[in-house]
């Protein structure tokens, strides 16, 4: 490894490394649907990210694969609950941002499909993309997302990086730097995800993270910050103190 990938990895922005994973990247449901109908066999452990109101659940199922389904809406999963009793044991409310619940469910899934909204914004879903891939190993990652579709159609040419010899990842582990990372989001419902979290770690890195999140742009964010650094008893500078005014993002 030359210094400069060393002085890369150091900065922490190379957060995904090179693997053996494949990534299949579509836009349509229904493309989404035919890939969870055929790509499982009975060998794989699955899991869904976004799984709603359990269609592609039940599909999945279907091919014999051991799956495990989450959805962060709990009203969702209350009505999968009541609509395929049989579910039960395997569908959980989860953020699958939550890379620990994700680990303790599943450790090892062989097959992730990823799902939170063929709309949703990139940034997220390149984000549960990066988290999915820390954390395991799994063959395959089917996610469905339009802009990452057009984004990699219009892709004609790439360099793989040369890196070498970074050191291996245990699933599950370093859940204060994914924190840390998801706390510089620009998108405030990672960065609010990251605050509530960060306060149930009590390293001096997360303090003055938290800290610095007291005088976030998003007035949400600098006032569960701020209720944070209060329970943990963490002073706050008078700039830090003072209401300012949102910056929409
Ligand atoms: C378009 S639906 C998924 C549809 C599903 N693939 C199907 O075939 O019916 C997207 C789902 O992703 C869920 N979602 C969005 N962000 C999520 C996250 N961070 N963690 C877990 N679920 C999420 C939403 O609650 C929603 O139910």
């Amino acid at each position: 490894m030359d210094t400069k990938d060393i002085q890369f990895y150091k900065n922490r922005r190379m957060s995904v490394r090179p693997s053996d994973t494949e990534i299949r990247v579509v836009s349509e449901i229904d493309a989404f649907r035919r890939a969870a109908k055929t790509l499982p066999t009975s060998e794989d452990t699955v899991l869904e990210i976004g799984c709603s109101t359990g269609t592609t659940t039940q599909i999945l199922t279907r091919t014999g694969a051991q799956v495990v389904a989450v959805d962060k809406s709990a009203e969702l999963i209350q009505k999968l609950r009541q609509d395929f009793p049989h579910f039960a044991s395997f569908v959980a409310q989860v953020d699958a941002r939550n890379i620990p619940a994700l680990v303790e469910l599943i450790p090892n899934p062989t097959l992730i499909f990823i799902d939170i909204g063929g709309n949703v914004h990139l940034d997220n879903v390149a984000l549960q993309l990066r988290l999915c891939l820390q954390a395991f190993q799994p063959r395959l990652i089917v996610v469905r997302s339009f802009e990452l579709a057009i984004l990699v159609s219009m892709v004609s040419e790439v360099e793989p990086p040369k890196l070498s010899g970074l050191s291996d990842r245990v699933p599950g582990e370093d859940v204060l730097s994914n924190l840390l990372l998801l706390s510089r989001s620009t998108n405030m419902h990672s960065r609010l995800f990251a605050v509530r979290n960060l306060s149930k770690h009590q390293t001096e890195s997360a303090r003055r993270r938290l800290q610095e999140l007291a005088s976030d742009p998003h007035h949400k964010i600098r006032k569960t910050a701020r209720r944070a650094c209060q329970a943990l008893a963490i002073s706050l500078s008078d700039e830090e103190k003072t209401p300012m005014a949102d910056v929409f993002d």
